[in-house]
């Protein structure tokens, strides 16, 4: 007797965590069970299979899925979802052609966030997290990355991971917790970056203490921090017991790419000027790429990351939002998966595992969350689509009918 049980689903998505990443070619590949039926008792898969198979089986729910397709609650690998503030007002700078690097120098961008957080209380900044995370899993999301990195200063930092902490408890989304404290550099520490990294890793005995972090990350690119910054820095984060991450190659070519996969980074973020060593590195390493086209085309840019090179060397792709206030101000995932398919070149099947499967795998979650396999938490989403290749097709719109965090029903 199951709690809830999915029958006459057109297409099952049953993609499987358990094996493994899904690497180059075996990324086309997605494991489609037509007039598929999903049981969940107790939060968790207790069936995936055909509806035939289910034909004699019992709930207490029984809900028919024809017409529509039933895959993993999707994984966000890369947000900075605790800000206070926002933005607009930089789009009549952009629209000048002012650029996000310029606007940064200028003091603004970034570092205007950073003010805006800095005065915000706890309280307010869970309050707007909070709003954001309902959006998130509107847009079919149950699980998601989070990092700090508008603070710059210890206070700043550990208000908002603690934030982040706190918004694990209180939202029905997983959250993966980041440190950024090397997101830019503050306009005291101008004359000495070095000074200032020492400072943001000399917060991560009391973030080990209070479990406030598992990854630390650093934005590696021209203006903020150089690849052998960024690399000392890692690899003290690294030798105090995180996991790590970076934004490489974002807006300048620097050779981040490399660099990330030669440490063991879990995941390297961006990569739009990686280098065809870069992208070498990528199929040869365990470092995943997670791959941001929302930030390429709000940037205003029409060189996006080398997806399909990347897909060809042999690389695990993941895609996320990269939700944040000013390069990439958008919640909703099934945008970027509209975008993979349009500038990246990604095939539906492509696009469906680098938001599930390959996302988890980018936050150390590969084997807990991205899949529907028996025993897992019941994450679990509805679409009101025929068939998996509608979604990356009509853009827009949210396709979700229904999300399930751990068998329970939390949107309709
Ligand atoms: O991933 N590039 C650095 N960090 C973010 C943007 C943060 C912001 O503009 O507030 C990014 O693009
Ligand atoms: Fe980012």
């Amino acid at each position: 007797m199951f709690d809830t049980l999915l029958v006459s689903i057109d297409q099952l998505l049953a993609i499987k965590g358990s094996d493994g990443m899904k690497r180059g070619n075996d990324m086309a590949s997605l494991p489609v069970i037509e007039n598929g039926a999903l049981g969940m008792k107790d939060g968790k898969i207790t069936f995936v299979g055909t509806s035939d198979e289910a034909r004699n089986m019992t709930a207490k729910e029984v809900i028919d899925c024809s017409g529509k397709i039933v895959s993993p609650g999707l994984v966000d690998p890369h947000s900075h979802l605790v800000f206070g503030g926002s933005r607009e007002h930089e789009m009549a700078l952009k629209q000048q052609g002012v650029s996000y690097l310029e606007i940064l120098a200028q003091g603004g961008g970034i570092l205007s966030t950073v003010r805006a957080t800095k005065v915000a209380t706890e309280e307010e900044l869970f309050q707007k997290a909070m709003f954001h995370l309902d959006r998130s899993l509107s847009f079919g999301v149950t699980t998601m990355e989070a990092k700090s990195g508008y603070g710059l200063d210890h206070e700043t930092e550990l208000k908002q991971l603690r934030t982040v902490k706190r918004l694990q408890e209180a939202h029905e989304i997983d959250l993966v917790s980041t440190f950024l404290g090397a997101h830019a550099v503050p306009e005291a520490y101008k004359l000495d970056t070095d000074a200032f990294l020492q400072h943001m890793l000399d917060l991560l005995p009391i973030i080990k203490e209070e479990n406030l972090a598992e990854f630390v990350d650093i934005f590696c690119e021209t203006g903020v921090f150089t690849v052998e910054q960024s690399r000392t820095f890692l690899l003290a984060a690294m030798e105090a017991g995180f996991a790590v991450k970076i934004h490489a190659d974002e807006i300048d070519p620097l050779g981040g790419t490399e660099m990330a996969c030669s440490i063991g980074a879990t995941s390297a973020d961006h990569l739009v000027g990686a280098s065809p060593e870069g992208v070498q590195q990528l199929g040869k390493t365990n470092t995943v790429a997670v791959l941001l086209p929302g930030t390429t085309f709000y940037l205003g840019k029409d060189h996006f990351a080398p997806a399909r090179d990347m897909i060809e060397a042999g690389a695990a792709v993941a895609l996320s939002t990269d939700f944040n206030p000013g390069s990439s101000p958008t919640e909703n995932l099934q945008f970027i998966m509209n975008l993979a398919a349009l500038r990246l070149k990604l095939k539906p099947e492509e696009i469906w595992n680098a938001v599930t499967v390959n996302a988890a795998y980018a936050i150390g979650r590969g084997h807990e969350a991205g899949a529907l396999e028996v025993g897992r938490s019941a994450d679990v989403v509805l679409w009101n689509a025929p068939n998996y290749h509608y979604v990356p097709y009509h853009y827009g719109v949210n396709h979700v009918k229904t999300v399930w965090k751990n068998g329970k029903k939390v949107e309709a």
